[in-house]
């Protein structure tokens, strides 16, 4: 068997991938995985990758640039200072006073950072000197002024020209200390402000990432779970916000709510087609017991006459055997009603405009609404069997599940061609799964899905089955229904052997769920003498039938509206019960009840409501406030008994 499931990991993944592709495949590959990286490692990589760029550009070129602009300083101050001490030997050269031009060297004792001076004559033969350079200077005797870096040291010559025409060259030599600590100290800031920088450019970037890629990934996280089926992302959305990130929020918000409405709209509009497209069998499954209802109350109608003039003539046997037809027909007749009774319940299970209820549902009432919707289609392909090991308990809809399952035995019987009943099955079995999950399975010994469509058959508006047949909704729409209460839905199938649908709910109450129903009541004590009861319904059959059940052993009041009933109240009757029908032309059930506790406030709690169904959910919201009993129509006898002695000791 193949196995096909739902579920919306497989759709998540199946989905494409934003890669970037090309030829070369190296390329495309880093391209690829830059792309896949999360928004917010991008932001940061990015920023952190151009302060670092500036960091660096800083750190190499800055110290560079400013070694550049303290040796053209070092320069220029070293030249102006060795014209001065030239200014300062001229007359020492002029009298070649060797003693003069030695003390005016030597006042460079306390010059920081001069490495050596020499007076030299024209010849180029030394006339003084301030220490004496270790090695042979860079520059010769002659010539303008000059300045050039060797050996650690910045070397200046200076020209003497006297006022008497003699001429003389100053050679100073000064140390390059002062420069690699000025370098030193550039190459500190540099860093320092490089370090700085790399700190606040992480800094704005993470804060960046945390503006703009942490509410995008919110919305990417709530895309993700509604993708995924989930109910009530949108509780995580930034909205709220007045900026970009805020704008796309709301409108995603309000994109979920649209798509929300359509799907109920949807939901409601499946369920709808269905019923369309099974009226006309439920009509016709409803004219079958009615028609022999119908005929066995006609012959009753006609025997009657006949039955009295057997009893008045005295034939008891003839009269026995009559009897005993009668009591044929009528039971024939009761099991009539309780066709078109539990036909019409089903029918009004899908009518009912449930606005996705949470509710207890026993798993097996939304099963026999749908079964009985859809036997109409399945009793001329095959037999239906049941196979329902528990009767567990879920948290959904009834209406909904009933549309799933429909769906499921729809779809089941379409699989099946007509004309042999006998050799084929449906099959809906209940149980339970593992771990806490309720297991509906609906099988059939149908045509099976070929392996090209089981991928497909859970898409929307996807049929093989002829306009008119089949909308393509029902399998997309039933797995909304049973992801949202927390389900999967799910198949095996085998072309030509048949398929089987699986769902899978998670119980209401684990405990709860897996004990056995109660047993069946027993017949509850008879009422007391003098029991009162007041019946409320526009209906006149309604309260003659109570009339006729109950009136033996209790007094059955009927009143034909609202107000009728409120006259028999305020005259003073006494009645220890009122049962009222909940929607009346004129004064609603929900009227009289407050008229009654206004006036007579004794009788409030005595108020039992019924319904005939077709129930707006007002009034279901005022039964469900009132927390009385309510019971449905039609009225099943022992049912009304044990609700009217409920409260007496
Ligand atoms: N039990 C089944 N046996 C065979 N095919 C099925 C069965 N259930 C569903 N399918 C296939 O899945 C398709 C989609 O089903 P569904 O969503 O219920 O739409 P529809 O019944 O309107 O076609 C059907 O048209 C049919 O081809
Ligand atoms: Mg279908």
């Amino acid at each position: 068997m193949n196995t096909g499931s739902a579920g919306p990991a497989a759709a998540l993944t199946r989905g494409p991938g934003i890669r970037a592709s090309g030829g070369c495949s190296s390329i495309g590959r880093v391209q690829g995985r830059i792309v896949d990286w999360p928004l917010r490692v991008k932001l940061v990589a990015v920023s952190a990758a151009l302060v670092a760029g500036l960091a660096a550009a800083l750190l190499f070129g800055l110290p560079r640039a400013l070694d550049a602009q303290s040796r053209g300083w070092l320069e220029s101050r070293s030249l102006a200072m060795a014209r001065l001490l030239g200014h300062a030997l001229e007359a020492a050269v002029d009298f070649e006073d060797a003693r003069a031009a030695g003390a005016a060297l030597d006042a460079l004792q306390d010059a920081r950072g001069t490495a050596y001076a020499v007076l030299l004559r024209a010849d180029g033969s030394p006339l003084s000197a301030h220490r004496s350079p270790d090695e042979p200077t860079p520059l010769a005797v002659g010539g303008g002024e000059a300045a050039t870096f060797a050996g650690g040291l910045l070397h200046v010559r200076v020209p003497i020209v006297t006022r008497s025409g003699r001429v003389a060259t100053l050679l100073m030599g000064f140390s390059l200390d002062e420069l690699g600590e000025r370098r030193r100290e550039a190459r500190r800031t540099v860093l320092l402000s490089a370090a700085v920088f790399l700190l606040v450019g992480l800094i704005s970037s993470f804060v960046v990432a945390q503006l703009v890629a942490r509410p995008l990934a919110r919305i990417t996280e709530v895309a993700r779970r509604v993708a995924a089926g989930q109910e009530q992302p949108a509780l995580r959305l930034p909205l709220g916000r007045a900026d970009e990130v805020g704008v796309l929020a709301t409108a995603f918000h309000q994109m979920l709510d649209r798509l929300s409405a359509q799907q109920e709209q949807l939901v409601m509009a499946d369920r709808r087609v269905s019923i369309g497209r099974l009226a006309a069998g439920v009509a016709h499954e409803i004219n079958n017991p009615l028609s022999f209802l119908a005929g066995n109350l006609d012959y009753v109608a006609a025997e009657l006459p006949n039955l009295a003039a057997l009893i008045s003539q005295g034939h008891p046997e003839a009269t026995g055997a009559l009897l005993q037809r009668f009591g044929e027909a009528v039971d024939d007749t009761r099991e009539g009603a309780r066709r078109v009774a539990s036909i019409v319940k089903g029918l009004r299970t899908f009518a009912r405009d449930d606005q996705d209820r949470r509710e207890r549902v026993r798993l097996d009432a939304p099963l026999e609404a749908a079964i009985e919707m859809a036997m109409h289609e399945i009793k001329h392909r095959a037999r239906l069997v049941r196979r329902f090991e528990c009767l567990p308990h879920v948290m959904g809809s009834e209406v909904r599940l009933s549309q799933v399952f429909l769906n499921l035995l729809v779809n089941a019987a379409h699989a099946i061609p007509e004309g042999a009943p006998a050799r084929n099955e449906i099959r809906v079995s209940l149980r339970l799964g593992s771990p806490s999950r309720a297991l509906v399975e609906v099988a059939d010994t149908g045509s099976g899905i070929p392996e090209a469509e089981r991928g497909r058959i859970f898409d929307p508006f996807f049929t093989t089955k002829p306009v008119g047949e089949g909308s393509g909704l029902g399998l997309s729409i039933s797995r909304n229904i049973v992801e949202k209460l927390g389900g999967e839905i799910g198949f095996d199938t085998e072309v030509g052997r048949g398929s089987t649908f699986r769902v899978s709910l998670p119980l209401a109450q684990a405990e709860e769920a897996a004990l056995p129903e109660a047993a069946p009541d027993r017949p509850p004590p008879p009422l007391p003498a003098g029991y009162r009861l007041l019946v409320v319904d526009d209906e006149p059959m309604v309260g003659a039938a109570v009339k006729r059940a109950l009136d033996g052993d209790l007094q059955v009041v009927v009143a034909g509206s609202g107000r009728e009933a409120l006259e028999h109240i305020l005259a003073g009757e006494r009645f220890d019960r009122v049962l009222c029908d909940v929607m009346m032309p004129g004064m609603s059930g929900e009227e009289l009840l407050a008229e009654v506790s206004r006036r007579a406030p004794q009788l409030r709690d005595a108020f039992v409501f019924m319904t005939g169904g077709a129930f707006t959910e007002v009034a279901r919201g005022f039964v469900e406030a009132y927390g009385g009993p309510l019971l449905e129509k039609p009225l099943d006898v022992a049912t009304l008994r044990r609700v009217l002695r409920e409260g007496l000791t």
